[in-house]
């Protein structure tokens, strides 16, 4: 049996350590962090989202700046709203919650966001600086995931980490995270998608394997090793009628027979995800004390 990589439980003794933090800070400073998360259009998993992170904020001492805009604003106001954020010296950070509706071009709106206020870690100037090793803020999920792994005791120094994915969001940018030449990263890296052939002959070189596919439960035992660690950044909805909601959340690795043969794994949900609002914090305190200057 695999051993079972807890996200909530380290997530949440960053959390303490974040609290503990920030609330030093405001003796000090007389100020707090601040977050401004803009939500245009009411996709339901973006609104769930959105919520957690208001709430995270609550918890931890950041002072939270919510737009829940129409799906009917146009980019136009959108563009006008983020340059005002920017302005803003109460908010630190700035999150545009993707996907945006279809008549916003959501790069337009991105490379708009002042890279240092950018805690999503998105915009090109800080997608540069994280490729050539320059202090930046890494996106949340694959900070994540690195975090998750050294917190668990999985150093990825030398190790083969096979990426199957490659978004912007996550497949990319950790692998990027774990080929630097950085403490807690050092890994030999192989990125894999959708025509990468014979997947099997390369999931199952892998010390580590990180799932970011978005099809549910794509990863089968007979694609690991048992010496593998098995990271699952999926979220996928599929029906269970048993449940109150009529869905219940599944990651991309087939846990229940993937669990009885490798080394350790994350659960979903439980594993990555509460990494993920947690480096969003991590990354929006990061902000105010670059922008004041401590
Ligand atoms: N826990 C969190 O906080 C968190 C955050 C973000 C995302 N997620 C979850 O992580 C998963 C991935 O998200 P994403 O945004 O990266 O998804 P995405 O943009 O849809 O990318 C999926 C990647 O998987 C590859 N892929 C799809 N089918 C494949 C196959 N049969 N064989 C090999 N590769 C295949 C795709 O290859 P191509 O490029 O060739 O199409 C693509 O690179 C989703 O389940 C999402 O919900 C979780």
């Amino acid at each position: 049996m695999a051993k079972i990589i807890d996200g909530k439980k380290i997530a949440d003794s960053i959390k303490n350590e974040l609290i503990n933090e920030i609330n030093s800070l405001k003796t000090k400073t007389g100020k707090a962090p601040g977050l401004a998360v803009v939500l245009v259009g009411e996709n339901p998993a973006s609104q769930v989202y959105v919520k957690m992170k208001g709430k995270m904020c609550t918890e931890i001492g950041i002072n939270s700046f919510e737009y829940k805009l129409s799906d009917k604003t146009t980019q136009d106001e959108l563009l006008k709203l983020v340059k005002e954020l920017n302005s803003r010296d109460d908010v630190n950070g700035i999150l545009v919650q993707l996907p945006l509706p279809k008549h916003i071009d959501e790069d337009l709106i991105l490379n708009t966001i002042n890279p240092e206020k950018d805690v999503d870690g998105f915009h090109p100037v800080n997608v540069g600086r994280l490729v050539t090793g320059q202090d930046t803020y890494f996106p949340c999920t694959p900070y994540g995931v690195q975090i998750l792994l050294s917190k668990a005791g999985y150093d990825p120094k030398g190790k083969h980490v096979v990426v199957v994915g490659r978004s912007n969001i996550v497949g990319k940018p950790v692998a990027m995270i774990l080929v630097q030449k950085k403490e807690f990263a050092d890994a030999t890296v192989t990125i894999c998608h959708s025509r990468t052939k014979d997947l099997s002959s390369i999931t199952k070189q892998a010390d580590i394997l990180i799932a970011a596919i978005g099809v549910p439960e794509f990863i089968k035992k007979d694609m690991v090793s048992d010496k593998c660690v098995v990271i699952d950044v999926g979220v996928n909805r599929v029906d269970d009628p048993s449940k109150s909601k009529g869905y219940k959340l599944v990651g991309d690795v087939a846990f229940d027979e993937v669990e009885k043969k490798v080394e350790a794994i994350t659960p979903v949900p439980g594993g990555v995800g509460p990494m993920t609002i947690i480096m969003l914090m991590q990354n929006t305190l990061k902000a105010f004390k670059k922008h004041n200057k401590i």
